[in-house]
């Protein structure tokens, strides 16, 4: 997962040698700051990936990133963010995983539709530059049309990384990236060309709001939703703090509320108050009306 992103810095700093003791301190701030946590053998991969971070903030070793990553004031909250931007992966795409967003329009929101007076509220925890909750916000529009209603959806789209969250914020994307996951139809339908690429529109935009928000937070913040998306993020954290997650967003749904995790992840056992439900070649999780 993590060989995916950006490569290192400019001349020279590659040849930086990075100890065994500077990466367990790269490694405790990456799971005590962020959750993700690296096995002992990336210590290749995250020199590669932090090296161009030394020249950037004029540093003259990996013990001085070390150090500065321990460090308490604020005045290293730049190096820091900057180091969880460079290990973390922004992977995302259009409908990514259709067969979710098949499910969400054409039995989720209607059935919340009809349940729920007032504001329909979703959240896509971790959503990188923004394609999945444009997608749901996309899947919400259709799912209005469909039943000839005009619900009020709010989507709040989360990540750590301020620096992605600009581009989610901007909703101008390259035609390369609406390749990915987006059909000719939909382009047409929903985007605009603009010099910098496609410019997404309005009644799209307008259901979505971003935050800057850590995962390990608490989630009383964001308040209560009637969706939670959570997916491809779970795999970089250890098993405890997935459990924690998953039943703190448990808590933060309300009775009869769902939650999607990626295709591949599962539920921990641990995690009461949601049952499985089976959809056409896809599962995801409902919050039971009442348990105990
Ligand atoms: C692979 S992307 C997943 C994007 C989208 N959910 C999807 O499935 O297409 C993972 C995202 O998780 C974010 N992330 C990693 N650790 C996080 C944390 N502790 N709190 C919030 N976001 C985090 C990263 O910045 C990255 O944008």
């Amino acid at each position: 997962m993590l060989s995916e992103k950006r490569g290192a810095g400019g001349k020279g700093v590659q040849n930086k040698e990075m100890e065994a003791n500077e990466y367990k301190m790269i490694q405790s701030f990456l799971s005590q700051s962020c959750g993700i946590v690296l096995g002992d053998s990336k210590q290749y991969l995250v020199k590669n990936r932090l090296a161009g971070l030394l020249q950037t903030f004029d540093l003259a070793s990996f013990a001085e990133l070390a150090v500065a990553l321990q460090a308490k004031s604020a005045a290293y909250t730049k190096i820091k963010n900057a180091v969880v931007d460079a290990m973390t992966t922004n992977e995302t795409f259009w409908f990514r995983d259709d067969m979710q967003f098949s499910e969400l329009k054409d039995r989720v929101f209607p059935e919340i539709f009809e349940k729920k007076l007032g504001t329909i509220k979703v959240w896509s925890a971790a959503c990188s530059s923004g394609q999945e909750p444009y997608t749901i916000s996309m899947c919400a529009e259709d799912a209005n049309k469909k039943m000839g209603q005009t619900r009020n959806v709010q989507i709040i789209g989360t990540d750590i990384s301020e620096t992605i969250l600009l581009e989610a914020k901007d909703a101008v994307y390259t035609e390369m990236a609406l390749a990915r996951g987006l059909d000719s139809e939909t382009k047409k339908r929903f985007f605009q060309k603009t010099h910098g690429g496609y410019k997404l529109n309005n009644e799209i935009t307008r259901k979505v709001r971003f935050q800057q928000f850590n995962l390990l937070k608490p989630f009383s913040v964001l308040g209560r939703f009637d969706i939670i998306f959570c997916r491809n993020v779970l795999i970089y954290f250890s098993d405890e703090v997935k459990r924690d997650i998953l039943s703190r967003m448990e808590s933060s749904l309300e009775p009869g509320g769902y939650i999607f995790l990626s295709s591949t992840e599962s539920m921990p056992v641990s995690v009461k108050g949601l049952e499985a439900v089976r959809g056409r070649r896809v599962h995801y999780f409902k919050k039971r009306l009442c348990h105990r």
